[in-house]
């Protein structure tokens, strides 16, 4: 409808919540004004205020109501109830909303919280101006909320544009120039925010000679990425490489404890801040998949990381220092090393030795961003660290973006799960308590921004998880839904939401089900890892393994018989993954070896849960498709095309999958089906 808006504050970021509503106003209808902190503010429906911004509220029992639809009167009460509910202050980013009579009521403590606050009220609609209530005060539980982008300025020549980007090129780089789309950008930025996303890195972090500059020569491209990103709250991080001072600096060692390696890095970093002041900092892989490292100059990874912090300290950033270190040089043939050991045996022994803004980033799980894996060890074992837990939005091993998995529900399993009995203390809360959540963007240049539309919901909801990881997936997608396709103008609303729900909600276990089971990981092809390839990875390097044979399948992690792995939990979990009773099924290969007619706790034989799994996925892919086609005429038609085309290409490669791996692990087996389906 037609609403008097009224924004009060000043602000880089009240300026951008000014100018939204006033765009809102353009479109809708309306009028959208701002002031100072004028209490005789006239009659409004939306006020939008910065409490510094207002006169100090008046003690005692709010004001009688001359003006029902005055703005001063609306605050006043909305303050008092505040204060007398003991609320607090709303801090750095967080808002309070309420209804009081025909007004509504944003407040916010910050201009950061004032813009949260508005995308607050976007998502509650036409009911965030119905019935009063009182103020619902909302802040974030982690303070980073950070994307990672592996984004290269130089198209590589195996990972093009963007390393493991599925959504086209990159929205920041071109062919080694900066791409200066900046509408595009802004566009991006105001995506995020409206996500809740505050730092994003720009740069892949496998940093290539070209992006290696962006930290000296090229720092004018970061800038103007700064600049665009900076009004929607977002500051910009980036990639580095640790080889820097050599590379750039043209000294001979990039040694951490070399005083000219420490000057030199503080003298650049000085630098950086002088042109970007709210630079976020750096993040660095170091020693990993061939990125360079402190080990070779026998240094371990607090002292590398630390030499960064010290530059940064000044300036106010943080150093995130990936923990995804680990041989991938192995020999298949030596079963004494195990990756998933890797990052813990690195990294645990160095807790307490990272300087305050020092965030050591964990990948959520042992291994890689696999479809299913038990939470890393790593992130109950470093009390005395910052830690932040990686995800992977991008979806690299779970579809490409060709494949519908909403990964909501995997991120919210995760989040909720406390690895520690002593403390009860849930990752989410680990997180907050350190350094956040992280994840690998799934942007692109694409129309529909992640490749697959449908893609568009993971991003939303690393967000929104982020902020909140409470929320319960279905929520969250309904919220996405809500925001992404407006009901309000769809012909037949409940269809649309029905079935959107019934194609998402449980994407990630269909998805589960068509490819590697029971916890085992990979089977993908090497390099792209798209599709099937039971022993791609069986011989090689990369150390991951699954070791089926005739007799059984499954990784030995116990501490019996196997890597040991299974030590790295504190309990209840040492216990729980080293027995073969207690460890849950979805688990199970990735912590036992087990013969084929092992029974699985649901009551199953691992080899019939392998084909019944794959014909069950398979067949819920064959109804997504079905139920797709309901929405022919309830989403726009480019949108509807482009799903079904990559709903098409998702029915052929889970086929494919299913009679892969069903066919080898009969041929290794060879137990039959119980229910005589073909296994080819
Ligand atoms: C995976 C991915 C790589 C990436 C790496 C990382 O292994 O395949 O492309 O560089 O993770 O997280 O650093």
């Amino acid at each position: 409808g037609t609403r008097r808006t009224v924004v009060c504050g000043e602000g880089l970021l009240v300026d951008t919540v000014f100018a939204e509503v006033d765009r809102a106003a353009t479109w809708y209808g309306g009028t959208a004004r701002r002031a100072g902190g004028d209490p005789g503010l006239p009659a409004v429906d939306l006020v939008l205020a910065l409490s510094c911004a207002l006169p100090s509220p008046r003690p005692g029992p709010p004001p009688a109501e001359s003006d029902p639809d005055g703005s001063s009167a609306a605050i006043d009460a909305v303050r008092a109830e505040l204060g007398a509910a003991g609320a607090g202050p709303l801090g750095a980013e967080g808002f309070a909303v309420a209804r009081h009579g025909a007004v509504t009521v944003v407040l916010a403590d910050t201009p950061a919280g004032l813009l949260y606050g508005l995308f607050d009220l976007v998502r509650l609609g036409e009911s965030g101006f119905g019935p009063a209530h009182p103020a619902r005060v909302r802040r974030p539980a982690m303070a980073r909320r950070m994307l990672d982008h592996w984004d290269n300025v130089d198209v590589h020549p195996v990972m093009g544009q963007v390393e493991r980007g599925y959504a086209g090129g990159s929205i920041f780089w071109q062919a080694g120039r900066p791409r200066r789309d900046e509408a595009r950008v802004t566009a991006y930025a105001r995506l995020l925010a409206a996500c809740g996303i505050n730092a994003v890195s720009v740069n892949n972090v496998n940093v290539h000679a070209t992006e290696a500059r962006l930290l000296t020569e090229r720092l004018d491209d970061v800038a103007e990425i700064a600049d665009l990103l900076r009004p929607y709250g977002i500051r910009v991080h980036l990639a580095v490489t640790f080889a820097a001072p050599v590379v750039l600096g043209g000294l001979p060692t990039a040694d951490p404890l070399d005083p000219a390696v420490r000057a030199w890095w503080a003298e650049t970093t000085e630098r950086v801040y002088a042109r970007i002041p709210d630079f976020g900092g750096y993040l660095v892989k170091a020693d990993s998949e061939g990125q360079p490292g402190p080990f070779s100059y026998g240094r371990d990874h607090a002292d590398g990381a630390n030499v960064l912090a010290e530059a940064l300290a000044p300036g106010g950033g943080v150093v995130h220092w990936r923990a995804f270190v680990y041989n991938h040089r192995q020999d298949w043939r030596d079963r004494s090393t195990d990756r998933a050991r890797a990052a813990f045996d690195h990294f645990s022994p160095l807790d307490g030795r990272f300087q305050d803004n020092v965030i050591v980033q964990v990948k959520h799980g042992p291994l890689d961003f696999q479809t299913r894996e038990p939470v890393s060890p790593v992130i109950a074992a470093m009390p005395g660290t910052r830690l932040a837990v990686e995800f992977q939005v991008t979806q690299e091993y779970t579809g490409q973006q060709r494949h519908v998995c909403y990964l909501a529900p995997w991120w919210s399993e995760i989040l909720r799960f406390a690895p520690r009995a002593d403390d009860g203390a849930t990752v989410a809360e680990l997180a907050a308590g350190g350094g956040g959540l992280v994840a690998v963007s799934n942007v692109g240049d694409d129309e529909f921004w992640t490749g697959h539309p449908l893609a568009q919901a993971n991003l939303y909801a690393f967000g929104r998880l982020a902020w909140d990881p409470e929320l319960r997936p279905q929520a969250v997608l309904d919220e996405w839904i809500d925001l992404t396709f407006d009901p309000a103008s769809c012909p037949d609303p409940e269809l649309l939401r029905r079935t959107l729900h019934e194609i998402m909600d449980d994407s990630w276990r269909t998805y589960e089900r068509y490819t590697a089971p029971l916890g085992v990981g990979f089977m993908v092809r090497p390099g792209h890892h798209y599709g099937p390839d039971v022993d791609g990875y069986e011989y090689t390097p990369w150390g991951t393994y699954h070791f089926a044979d005739r007799d059984g399948v499954g990784v030995d992690r116990t501490r019996a018989t196997g890597t040991g792995f299974t030590g790295q939990y504190p309990a209840p979990w040492s216990q729980v993954y080293e027995s073969l009773d207690r460890c849950p099924d979805e688990l199970l290969l990735f912590f036992h070896h087990v013969p084929y007619h092992h029974v699985l706790r649901s009551g199953s034989t691992v080899i019939q849960h392998i084909y019944d799994t794959h014909f069950d996925g398979v067949r819920e892919v064959e109804a997504m498709c079905r139920r797709w086609e309901w929405l022919a005429r309830l989403v726009d038609p480019a949108v509807y095309a482009r799903v079904t085309e990559r709903l098409t290409e998702q029915l052929r490669c889970a086929r494919e999958w299913r009679d892969q791996v069903n066919a080898y692990f009969h041929r290794k087996s060879g137990v039959p089906d119980a229910h005589g389906r073909p296994l080819h």
